[in-house]
């Protein structure tokens, strides 16, 4: 069977391609976004909530998908009514976003799709495909733009729909969208190593898809054309090169197996040792780039990080002091330290955090620079650094406070809170608007220490009550607005 498999963010083009992509080649398109949609709107069609899974699951019993050909296209039916216009409203985007973090639903649907797979040519474009549903899919692409020109491309999609939505309000949307689908538990969407990796921000329509089919026949010539003799020679060579590469790198191996063991038994007591209790923890960035920050108390405020949170992906930016010695330098390295020199423009650290956030990893900054030793409520002043790397590297910030100083076997709380973009910022020149920046930063940990202490303080603790608690007050605040007061 012809499998194309084309992952991307929401908004890169992908069905438009795929649905070209398909028709030049006389093969089938599926739009498995399509599907997340079609859930949502059940879900919501039944009134309940996309973002709970108790909800939601009992639901998909009832969830028949099955296409009709309109105009030599499939349109997509739910319970038998095609809902291929209901499903492209705005608000269903972001339903399905939810929807599509819940596992029961990925598993259903993923079970359709290679069922599909398996029995019919096909280009499908999602998120996981080439990593999760058809990770042996012989053609493989990954299609991606600036999340600028996606949200551009969507509003203007919107706005010939007749649909009313303000360009900033899409921006924000992309932008939480690819969050969660980078960000999800399950399957999350990433770019895999043997995916083909397209832009499309400076690219036409049939650029992109000259681009693809370019490459489906490069490497169908490529699979013809290697004959038995030449795959051989190419095996011997990789075996000879692959011994002396093991020669070369055995001492090296040995040398970092030791430190990574090292690093998993710290991560493994670290986590047994602190009795933490985290809020929120979906919003923990674990795959894509994000600068997260925290306020510090005690040397074990990056501990219960690391072996709760951050895990291999992510970075933690330390003060050089603590690296002083190699051995806790070669293990600080493999749990994802950052060395920086304080007082002095450390050249290496900033390549490296920088790359790092480049890379998709989220890196852990303490933006106090030094722990609060009085243990007070109050944050320290924050340095500048963060605001830096955030709008240089257009990451969002995601601000994360502890309830009190953490101790050993010592119950405390961590709430994490959503991420926010600088984006007003982007455009200006770093130097002018540090400062302004960095303020908007520490008014959002002191907004979410107020948080944390309504739900530790008036809350007991319970997240269900803290949420009842908000929507009390969300509720209270509508009604003020409707009276006038
Ligand atoms: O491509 P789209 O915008 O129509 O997708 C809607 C949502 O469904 C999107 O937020 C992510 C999710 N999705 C997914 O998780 N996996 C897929 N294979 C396809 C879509």
């Amino acid at each position: 069977m012809i499998n194309i498999a084309i992952d991307g963010p929401s908004g890169a083009g992908k069905s438009t391609i795929a649905k070209i992509v398909a028709k030049t080649l006389g093969i089938t398109y599926l739009d498995t976004g399509a599907m997340y949609r079609a859930v949502a709107l059940h879900v919501i069609n039944c009134g309940k909530n996309p973002s709970i899974e108790e909800d939601v699951k009992p639901l998909l019993n009832d969830v028949n998908i099955s296409y009709i050909k309109v105009n030599d296209e499939n349109q997509i039916c739910l319970n038998g009514n095609n809902v291929s216009e209901d499903i492209r409203r705005h608000e269903i985007s972001k339903y399905a976003s939810e929807v599509s973090k819940i596992p029961a639903v990925r598993l259903f649907l993923v079970d359709m799709q290679r069922k599909i797979a398996q029995s019919t040519d096909v280009v499908l474009d999602g998120r996981d495909i080439t990593s999760y549903v058809l990770p042996d899919a012989k053609y493989k692409f990954y299609l991606t733009a600036k999340d600028t020109e996606r949200a551009k491309r969507r509003f203007e999609e919107l706005k010939a729909k007749g649909q009313e939505v303000s360009y900033e309000q899409i921006l924000a949307d992309v932008r939480d969208r690819d969050f969660n689908d980078m960000n999800r538990d399950f399957a999350p969407l990433k770019k895999t190593d043997d995916s083909f990796e397209i832009d499309s921000t400076d690219m036409s329509l049939q650029q992109v898809v000259d681009t693809i089919l370019n490459k489906v026949d490069e490497i169908n010539k490529k699979s013809s054309l290697k004959d038995k003799t030449q795959q051989i020679s190419q095996v011997k060579d990789i075996n000879n090169s692959v011994s002396k590469q093991i020669k070369n790198n055995r001492k090296k191996v040995k040398h970092s197996w030791f430190y990574k063991g090292i690093a998993n038994f710290a991560r493994w007591v670290m986590g047994a040792l602190w009795v933490t209790r985290i809020y929120f923890k979906d919003n923990f960035p674990k795959n894509s780039k994000a600068v997260v920050i925290c306020n510090h108390y005690s040397a074990l405020d990056p501990c219960v990080i690391i072996s709760k949170l951050l895990g291999k992906n992510g970075k933690v930016v330390m003060k050089n002091e603590v690296t002083q010695n190699s051995f806790v330098a070669n293990v600080a390295k493999e749990l994802g330290g950052i060395s920086v020199k304080r007082g002095e423009a450390d050249v290496n650290a900033v390549k490296s955090i920088l790359g790092a956030l480049n890379k998709n990893q989220p890196v852990l900054i303490f933006p106090e620079g030094t722990r609060n030793k009085q243990n007070s409520k109050e944050l320290l002043p924050f340095k500048q650094g963060v605001a830096t790397f955030a709008i240089k590297a257009k990451a969002p910030i995601v601000p994360m406070l502890y309830y009190k100083k953490t101790g050993i076997f010592k119950r405390n709380k961590l709430m994490v809170g959503a991420p926010f973009w600088l984006d007003e910022f982007y455009d200006k020149k770093i130097g002018d608007v540090r400062d302004e920046a960095t303020q908007v930063i520490f008014d959002k940990m002191q907004e979410l220490r107020r948080e944390i202490d309504i739900l530790v303080e008036e809350c007991k603790g319970s997240k269900k009550r803290y949420l009842r608690y908000k929507k009390n007050q969300s509720k209270e605040l509508c009604a003020n607005v409707s009276d006038g007061r």
